[in-house]
């Protein structure tokens, strides 16, 4: 089998990636949990909300999709006619994963009257067998939609549980998948860490544990966390999600001092996103040289897929 040729790297790779995006139109989107100067270089930094709305204005030839695989497969939903690359293939995510077709399938045929809601974190085949899909930010509005009705609700289940509660709908049909980031967080340690600094206000993404969300001060998306942070009269924020986001904070409030809330290993590095923190430089500059790899999905796929996500679009536009 060929192997895929790497460096020599450019001295300046950021210049070189530059130069490159331009040779070959392309536009960078990243996600927040990129690393900072995957961020720095992009030409635009979203949540997942976000970066699907900015995948429907793009004008280039190729996107350059530094985030997980979901994330860039949306963005070819979106954009049969564009190249879109990405820096690893191998970034995946526990929750998409979690979410097999054909077990979906079987699952969503035992409950045939019910609506399936969809988290963006899902295949384009998990899409394709959905009625709407949602995001962090948009799932108790994309909930609301089909009050009345009886709902699915995919993959993540603790974003489930939230919305349950946001939404009044104590009775979501729940596939039981969960963030191997997320779920990681402790809320006992996290209690500790209050009492040390009581006037910390605490921040949390919906995929964290139950246990966890009940000790923050606020939850919302990646977007929803970096814009509390700059603008909440607190000075000190205990942040419970990936730790990508503390660059768009610094860059917004240097003022505000950052700590990342505790994960109950303490000696892992749980705040890091392992698929996210595939993607680096010299591999964005890679997949702008060779134009690989790329995310493709057959044409049958797609449409269905595309179905939903439109709505969601639409729904939140
Ligand atoms: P956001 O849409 O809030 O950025 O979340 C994406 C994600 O993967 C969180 O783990
Ligand atoms: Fe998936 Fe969790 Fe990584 Fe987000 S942080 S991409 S939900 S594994």
């Amino acid at each position: 089998m060929a192997t895929r040729p790497h460096g020599p790297f450019p001295a300046d790779l950021e210049a070189a990636i530059l130069e490159l995006k331009e040779e070959r139109n392309a536009v960078v989107l990243a996600h927040y949990y990129q690393e900072s100067e995957v961020q720095d270089l992009a030409d635009f930094v979203g949540d997942s909300l976000a970066l699907a709305q900015a995948a429907t204005r793009v004008d280039r030839e190729v996107i350059a999709f530094c985030g997980v695989h979901f994330m860039a497969e949306t963005a070819k939903i979106l954009n049969p006619g564009r190249v879109v690359v990405v820096p690893d293939l191998a970034a995946g995510c526990s929750l998409a994963d979690g979410c097999p077709p054909d077990a979906f399938r079987d699952f969503s045929a035992q409950h045939p009257d019910a609506k399936v809601v969809s988290y963006i974190n899902t295949s384009a085949e998990i899409k394709a067998q959905s009625d709407l899909i949602c995001t962090s930010s948009n799932a108790v509005k994309m909930v609301e939609y089909f009050a009345g009705e009886p709902i699915i609700f995919a993959p993540d289940r603790h974003l489930a549980r939230w919305v349950e509660k946001e939404a009044n709908r104590p009775d979501l049909i729940a596939w039981q998948a969960t963030c191997i980031v997320h779920e990681q967080f402790s809320a006992k340690r996290l209690v500790q860490l209050k009492v040390k600094h009581p006037d910390a206000e605490v921040l949390a993404h919906p995929e964290c544990d139950e246990v966890v969300l009940d000790e923050a001060d606020f939850i919302a998306s990646t977007k929803g966390i970096i814009a509390r942070a700059v603008d909440s009269p607190a000075k000190t924020l205990i942040i419970a999600t990936e730790d990508g986001v503390f660059h768009q904070i610094e860059q917004q409030a240097p003022d505000k001092q950052l700590i990342q809330a505790p994960a109950m290993d303490e000696s892992c590095a749980c705040n890091q996103c392992p698929y996210m923190r595939l993607n680096t430089l010299e591999k964005l500059y890679l997949c702008l040289r060779d134009l690989e790899p790329q995310v493709t999905l057959p044409e049958a796929t797609r449409c269905a897929a595309l179905v939903p996500l439109e709505k969601m679009l639409d729904l939140s536009a």
